[in-house]
């Protein structure tokens, strides 16, 4: 009971924390590497169509959804803790209030350091996925923990081990200055 309680209080904090620096940053234009991480994603998956229903996680503000609506993709669905947009539907990524296998690819662009409990939302994220389907993230690595930024993976290894019950494809992966992407395509059954 005071376990629940404490659990409760730790994430009310959690949400608390993020959404103030979302706010402060609410103006932040990330295309530098936005807009890499969607030319790979055209790259590597040739089989998602420009119908292909995509899922931003913790997109903070509208960058993220023109950028794949500028390379042609029309089913872009994004969600954030807050955002000033009215394009993004507040919605936490532990609690995704889709229906499962309602995309084709989930996008997490610096947004997974971020849970609360990481194995939950890569669970979320793989029950509203297509079977197969596709993960697309990038995560800071090797960072001292903060409020913030809560789950250091690592490696790939150290991000497939939250996987391990699904296959997993790996398309990519690239660790360098920091910073971990990796495109995973994930099959259910
Ligand atoms: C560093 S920003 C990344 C923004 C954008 N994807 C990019 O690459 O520039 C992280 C975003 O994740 C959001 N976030 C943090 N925890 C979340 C949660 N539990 N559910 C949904 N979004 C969350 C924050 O509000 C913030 O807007």
């Amino acid at each position: 009971m005071l376990e629940s309680l404490r659990r409760r209080l730790e994430y009310r904090r959690y949400r608390r924390a993020q959404v103030r620096q979302s706010r402060a940053k609410r103006h932040k234009d990330a295309s530098f590497r936005l807009e890499p991480f969607v030319e790979l994603v055209v790259e590597r998956c040739p089989d998602l169509g420009r119908d292909a229903r995509i899922l931003c996680v913790g997109a903070r503000n509208d960058v993220e959804i023109r950028i794949f609506e500028r390379r042609g993709f029309s089913r872009v669905t994004a969600v954030d803790l807050w955002s000033s947009s009215p394009r993004i539907q507040a919605m936490d990524m532990h609690a995704l209030a889709f229906p499962d296998a309602s995309f084709d690819l989930v996008f997490a662009s610096h947004v997974f350091e971020h849970a609360f409990d990481f194995d939950r939302v890569v669970r979320e994220c793989v029950r509203v996925l297509a079977d197969p389907g596709y993960i697309f993230c990038a995560v800071p690595v090797d960072f001292e923990l903060s409020e913030h930024d809560r789950v250091d993976v690592k490696n790939l290894d150290g991000l497939l081990a939250h996987f391990a019950r699904w296959r997993v494809e790996v398309l990519h992966d690239r660790l360098q200055s920091g910073e971990l992407s990796a495109l995973l395509r994930v099959r259910k059954a």
